[in-house]
C-alpha cells in the first residue's frame, strides 16, 4: 500500500504550486495527549502531557510589499485573505457568525495580529494530521506551527515559552477559549520519548521526564462531538476561579483538599452550585501529577497506570467532564488485562481517552476496545498507537 502524503508533504507541495517555488519558510508543530494533570493548568498547577507524532505544518513565502496575507488551508480546501488593518474583526465577540469549519481563520488572524505582522504580503499554506475536534490539540498545533514559521519569515526570534504564551493568547482573545498553557507549551518544547512536567504559573518552568519503555500509548477517539465543550470548559474555569476566591488562594492547585461530605457554596452565585467537588479534583490531581512523575522516573509503570485510573474516576465523579463513551473505553481497558491504566485526556465532554498498554499489547487491546465499544454503542470508535514526539521545529526547505 502506498502511504498517504503527510501534512508536511501536503503543505509543501500545495505551497510550491501556489507560489511557484520562491524561497519559503516552513515549520511543523505537534498535537498532544495529556497523561496526567487534567484541568490543573488554569489553576496554577502542574501537568504531564506528551507531544504526539502527528503534526500541523505551515509554509510561508513573501509575495509583494503589500499588507495582504493569502492563506490556504489544504485539508479544508479553503482560502482566506487577511489585511493587516482588519485583523481585529476576528477577535472573539466581534464576529459571532463564523460558520462551522471557519474557526481556523480566527487562529490565523490571532497569530498575525499578536506577532504584529504589518507586511510584507504573504502566501501561507497549512496542512495538519492531528484529527480536528478530538481533544488532541489540533488548534495548538496549528497556532504553534504558524507562529514558528512566521517568526522565521519575519526574522523574529523568541523563547519557546514566550511563543506558547502568545498562542495561548490567540485562544483567549481570538477563539474565545479561556484555556491554560499546557497544549501550546508541550507543542513548543517537547522532546521525543519524554513527557513534559510543566508548572503552569509564573515563573513557568518545566522538565522532561522519560516515558518508561514498558508502556505503549494508545489513543482511543470516542468520536463523540464536543459541541458543548467550550461552554462547559468556560464554566469549569469560572467555578475554579470562584472557589479560589472563596478559599483565599491565588491558585486553586494550592488549596487544601475539601473532605467528602463538606461543601463550598458561592453566595454570590444564584445557582448555589457546590464548588467542593471541583476543589477536590484539582487538589488531588495536583498530587497525582507529582506522584506520576516520580513513578515514571522510577520506571514504575504499574503505579503510573493506577494514577491514570484514579484521575479518570475524579474527572468523572468530581469534575464531571467525562461521558458514557469515555467511561466505557476506560473500564474496558482496565478490565482487559492488557493495560496499566487509562483515563480521558484533554478537556473532556467527548473526544479521546489515553490508555497505557502493556508492551506489545496495543494491537490486541485496540481490537478488544473496538469490539466492546461497538457492542455497547452500535458504532465504531477509532484507535491510534502514538509515540511521544518532539516539539515545534523549522523545516529546511530546498
Ligand atoms: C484543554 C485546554 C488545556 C487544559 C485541558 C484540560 O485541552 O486547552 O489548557 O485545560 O483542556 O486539562
Amino acid at each position: 500500500m502506498i502511504p498517504l502524503p503527510t501534512a508536511r508533504q501536503r503543505a509543501l507541495a500545495a505551497h510550491r504550486d501556489r507560489s511557484g517555488g520562491v524561497k519559503c519558510f516552513a515549520a511543523a508543530a505537534p498535537g498532544r495527549v495529556n497523561l496526567l494533570g487534567e484541568h490543573t493548568d488554569y489553576n496554577g498547577g502542574d501537568v504531564l502531557p506528551i507531544a504526539i507524532n502527528l503534526e500541523c505544518c505551515a509554509v510561508i513565502s513573501h509575495h509583494d510589499a503589500g499588507s495582504r496575507a493569502e492563506v490556504h488551508a489544504v485539508d479544508l480546501r479553503d482560502t482566506a485573505v487577511f489585511e493587516a488593518d482588519d485583523l481585529d474583526v476576528y477577535r472573539a465577540g466581534q464576529r459571532t457568525h463564523a460558520a462551522p469549519g471557519e474557526s481556523w481563520r480566527a487562529y490565523v488572524a490571532g497569530v498575525l495580529a499578536l506577532m504584529r505582522w504589518r507586511g510584507p504580503g504573504l502566501h501561507i499554506t497549512i496542512a495538519g494530521d492531528v484529527p480536528r475536534g478530538s481533544g488532541l490539540s489540533s488548534s495548538a498545533a496549528f497556532e504553534v506551527a504558524l507562529a514558528t514559521a512566521l517568526g522565521q519569515a519575519l526574522g523574529q526570534s523568541s523563547d519557546p515559552i514566550v511563543r506558547a504564551r502568545l498562542c495561548q493568547r490567540v485562544e483567549h482573545e481570538f477563539a474565545g477559549v479561556p484555556c491554560g498553557l499546557m497544549d501550546q507549551a508541550v507543542s513548543c518544547v517537547a522532546i521525543p520519548g519524554h513527557a513534559l512536567l510543566l508548572r503552569c504559573r509564573e515563573p513557568v518552568s518545566f522538565r522532561h521526564v522519560p516515558l518508561p519503555p514498558s508502556a505503549e500509548v494508545l489513543v482511543v477517539d470516542t468520536l463523540v462531538p464536543r459541541t458543548l465543550a467550550s461552554t462547559a470548559y468556560a464554566a469549569r474555569v469560572a467555578g475554579c476561579r470562584a472557589a479560589a476566591g472563596l478559599l483565599g488562594v491565588k491558585h486553586l492547585a494550592d488549596a487544601s483538599p475539601i473532605p467528602f461530605g463538606e461543601s463550598l457554596i458561592d453566595p454570590a452565585h444564584e445557582s448555589g452550585e457546590d464548588l467542593a467537588p471541583l476543589v477536590r479534583h484539582v487538589t488531588t490531581e495536583q498530587a497525582r501529577v507529582s506522584a506520576a512523575a516520580a513513578a515514571m522516573e522510577a520506571g514504575d509503570v504499574a503505579r503510573l497506570g493506577a494514577l491514570l485510573n484514579e484521575s479518570h474516576a475524579s474527572l468523572r465523579d468530581e469534575y464531571r467532564v467525562s461521558c458514557p463513551e469515555l467511561d466505557c473505553v476506560v473500564d474496558t481497558s482496565v478490565r482487559s488485562g492488557f493495560a496499566w491504566g487509562a483515563k480521558m485526556t484533554g478537556a473532556g465532554f467527548g473526544g479521546c481517552a489515553v490508555v497505557l498498554a502493556h508492551p506489545g499489547a496495543s494491537h490486541r487491546l485496540a481490537e478488544h476496545i473496538t469490539s466492546s465499544f461497538q457492542r455497547r454503542f452500535g458504532r465504531a470508535c477509532s484507535t491510534l498507537a502514538v509515540r511521544a514526539g518532539g516539539g515545534a521545529a523549522c523545516i529546511d526547505v530546498e
